[in-house]
């Protein structure tokens, strides 16, 4: 059984004294957590702080972003070892407001992976189609390339490091999730293509999330999804009643699945 990872994208919200304030809230509430893995990703300037707010309990941290260069003349960038050094385990890399904002493609989102893995960040790859490609048919092809390009090059023995955020893009932060039913399928070609990389042995190992309008109420159709491994969450990682609701309903979906 894998175990279930919910992730918080805070996206450009929090500051320092807002981000110490949710993560001390999430700390009190993390006794509840046990069976699901949980990470927060503030932004940069407040990544320091929530690590060290969030010492001592099972909750991780992650940067939104990294470069996959180790140091130089990049301005505005951070380095992975900048990520590890102010207590990061884990990095968003490849979501799709930085594919369709800042410039982000397949292959850099491939050498950012390979530098996260070399350095000991663990990646959290975001992959999902456009409504446009949604309508034209074009789902499965524009995901299973993005997998395949994220994953490029890199060894089995850190493939099953990574973890796979599955959002269709017209479903993130629209308040118009995807189905359950849709999401799985999308997810297990997600599967099926990973075994067709690394085997399916190791395509089991390795957790896939849905993200996109994720709230308490819907997670459960999520979570008890075969090949649905728990969620990368934006706007409802924002409070801590909302995003304690999500962890709770992928611990329950997961308990009826073990059924
Ligand atoms: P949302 O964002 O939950 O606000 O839709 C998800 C994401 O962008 O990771």
């Amino acid at each position: 059984m894998r175990t279930p990872i919910v992730a918080g994208n805070w996206k450009m919200h929090k500051t320092v004294g807002e981000g110490v304030a949710l993560a001390s809230e999430l700390v009190k509430a993390s006794a509840e957590f046990d069976g699901c893995k949980v990470v927060l990703c503030p932004p940069f300037t407040a990544v320091a702080a929530v690590a060290n707010a969030v010492k001592g309990s099972p909750i991780e941290v992650g940067g939104q972003d990294v470069h996959w260069e180790a140091k130089g003349a990049y301005t505005g960038e951070v380095s992975c070892e900048m990520l590890l050094d102010v207590g990061c385990s884990w990095v968003i890399i490849g979501h799709s407001e930085r594919r369709a904002m800042f410039g982000e493609t397949d292959d850099t989102v491939n050498f950012k992976v390979k530098a996260a893995l070399a350095s000991g960040l663990r990646p959290i790859v975001c992959v999902g189609e456009s409504l446009q490609q949604r309508e034209q048919g074009l789902t499965f092809d524009v995901v299973v390339s993005q997998v395949k390009a994220a994953f490029g090059g890199v060894p089995e023995d850190q493939a099953v490091q990574m973890v796979v955020a599955y959002e269709p893009i017209w479903a993130i932060g629209t308040g118009r999730a995807s189905s359950g039913a849709d999401a799985q399928e999308v997810c297990a070609r997600i599967r099926s293509t990973l075994a067709s990389l690394y085997g399916a042995i190791t395509a089991e190992t390795i957790r896939i999330q849905y993200g996109g309008s994720v709230k308490p109420g819907n997670m459960a159709e999520f979570a008890g999804q075969p090949d649905i491994d728990g969620a990368l969450v934006g706007g409802a990682s924002l409070n801590a009643q909302d995003f304690c609701g999500i962890i709770k309903a992928t611990l329950d979906a997961v308990k009826q699945r073990q059924q």
